[in-house]
């Protein structure tokens, strides 16, 4: 039985809530306590309407916060950080760490001042001996830097510190956490810190023994760094050669699966998209840079850097090709966008590509209709996203909560987030379809096809294509955009040739365009 019996964890956001939630539904007997500074968010955590969209969450949250199967409630969320802090036998640090904005650094560096805030906050507070825990995403050295700030601060208490970095992925954070490849724990070999290892590897007590790595601190912190990095190193690879596939008639997905059968390479993170977004990858890829510079290894930090770039260059793309097909103006015109959310099954906007986009595109005096299954219902998220590009733009952006009327009069819609829900799946016999099934324009006022089927009937032959009770009406919205029909699939989740079937003309990253 683990010596463990109370947890805190500073920081309430993606990664500190699901974590610690976990933690509580997999250790009954320990009582785990989330703090943060935000009220707000505090608050959420403590009702029905959690803060953050996770699958499954929600669930664990209910029997472990609220004992709704008759257990003992074990996960508690509070403002009241000392008091969680005095009791705790282990505390995470689950803090944001976002890119320096100003001094040393600035644009590039990890910004470490939550970090270090929330240590002081555990000197100040912790009355005893305590293992510490990185589970922020930080800079090789930073344990290094919290032991001096305890033994400033706090000299006569010695603190384990131990590195625990966060490997889930939001829109599958549950299931990472459950089943997650492996469990990092990076620690001085010190027979004391050997033993807080132990203590921590013991809270994953649902993790077989073989997926708990033990290492020094500096491989554990890197290592976590490394991974992003690898991760939109892959991404930004695929999307460099979507662009020479656009350029020549191959095709990105028949590349990407010809490559993926190669064991070395394997079939994970190939997709080409409109650029990766998200909190962390940018971020992480920027620090990485920014600690290759500070050891003077220039070349590094260039080879990194250009991660960075290939995906700005993609967002870039992505838009020029929207303006260049609607004849280099889109004043005045009005653009959908589908999916707001930087990947499928999150809330989270944080760096999404849509928002790149958008303000590309407004730049170039469009209307802005936006749709996102989940984001929608947060209107003020999108706004605030769009913060930077000034009030009398904002004006020309409209959230609407349902994908239809989304598209009313579009001239183009386009595909941001890979969300199942936009998806068609692939007709299987497309010679079920009538031949020239194609949507009346919006302009003829009537539901009609082209070839005389009205939507119903033609909703029934296509059904299983578009109108499975999950996706997006693809025939209503047939029936309601602008000719020559846009869709530009910045995900590749949409079938040309079945979305072609209903007359839309289908523009795909890393496919030539149709002519
Ligand atoms: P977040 O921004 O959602 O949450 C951080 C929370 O910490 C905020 O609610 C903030 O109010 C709180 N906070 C900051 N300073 C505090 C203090 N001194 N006392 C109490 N609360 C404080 O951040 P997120 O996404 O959870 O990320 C946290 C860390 O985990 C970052 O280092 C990130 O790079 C890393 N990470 C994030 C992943 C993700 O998918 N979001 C995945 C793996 C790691």
């Amino acid at each position: 039985r683990p010596l463990t019996k109370r947890i805190c964890c500073i920081g309430a956001g993606y990664v500190g809530g699901p974590t610690c939630a976990v933690i509580a539904q997999q250790n009954p007997h320990i009582e785990v306590t989330v703090v943060d500074l935000d009220e707000v968010r505090i608050a959420q955590w403590r009702s029905s309407n959690l803060p953050i969209f996770e699958p499954g969450l929600s669930a664990i949250v209910e029997v472990t916060r609220d004992g709704t199967d008759g257990r003992q409630p074990n996960l508690f969320f509070s403002t009241a950080i000392s008091a969680a802090i005095q009791q705790a036998d282990i505390i995470f640090i689950a803090v944001n760490t976002p890119t320096k904005r100003m001094g040393v650094g600035a644009g590039s560096a990890s910004d470490l001042g939550y970090v270090e805030s929330a240590a002081r906050m555990i000197a100040n507070a912790a009355p005893a001996d305590k293992i510490i825990v990185e589970k922020s995403t930080v800079p090789c050295g930073t344990a290094e830097r919290l032991r001096s700030i305890f033994a400033s601060l706090a000299p006569a208490r010695s603190f384990s510190i131990l590195s625990n970095p966060e490997f889930l992925a939001e829109g599958t954070a549950i299931k990472d956490l459950l089943n997650p490849d492996r469990v990092l724990i990076g620690s001085l070999k010190d027979d004391r810190s050997m033993s807080a290892a132990r203590e921590l590897a013991s809270v994953y007590s649902w993790v077989p023994h073989d997926r708990v790595v033990h290492t020094n601190l500096y491989s554990s912190e890197l290592a976590k760094l490394a991974a992003n990095c690898l991760l939109a190193q892959r991404i930004s690879s695929i999307n460099s050669l979507s662009a020479i596939c656009e350029a020549t008639g191959a095709d990105i997905s028949e590349v990407a699966n010809a490559v993926s059968l190669d064991q070395r390479i394997g079939r994970h993170m190939l997709k080409a998209s409109a650029g990766f977004g998200g909190s962390c990858f940018k971020k992480d890829v920027l620090s990485l840079v920014y600690i290759a510079e500070s050891l003077h290894l220039y070349d590094v930090a260039n080879y990194w850097r250009a991660v960075n770039s290939i995906n700005e260059h993609q967002k870039s793309r992505f838009t020029s090709r929207v303006i260049s097909a609607l004849h280099g103006t889109l004043l005045r015109k009005k653009i959908t966008i589908f999916g707001w959310a930087y990947k499928k099954n999150t809330g989270d906007t944080r760096e999404s590509a849509s928002i790149s986009v958008a303000a590309q595109l407004l730049a170039e005096g469009c209307e802005l209709a936006v749709y996102d299954p989940q984001v929608s219902t947060n209107a003020q998220q999108i706004y605030r996203d769009l913060e930077d590009i000034g009030t009398n733009i904002r004006e020309r952006v409209r959230v609407w909560d349902n994908a239809v009327d989304a598209c009313v009069d579009a001239c183009a819609v386009l595909i941001l987030t890979e969300w199942d829900h936009f998806k068609t799946d692939m007709l299987a016999d497309t010679s079920t379809l009538p031949e020239n099934c194609t949507a009346a324009s919006s302009d003829s006022g009537i539901d009609m096809l082209d070839d005389g089927l009205d939507l119903p009937t033609a909703k029934s032959v296509v059904h299983d294509a578009f109108n499975k009770s999950d996706r997006v009406d693809w025939c209503a919205i047939a029936s309601v955009v602008q000719r020559p029909r846009l869709v530009f699939d910045g995900r590749g989740v949409v079938d040309p040739v079945a979305l072609g079937a209903l007359g839309f003309r289908v523009e795909s990253i890393g496919k030539a365009s149709v002519t």
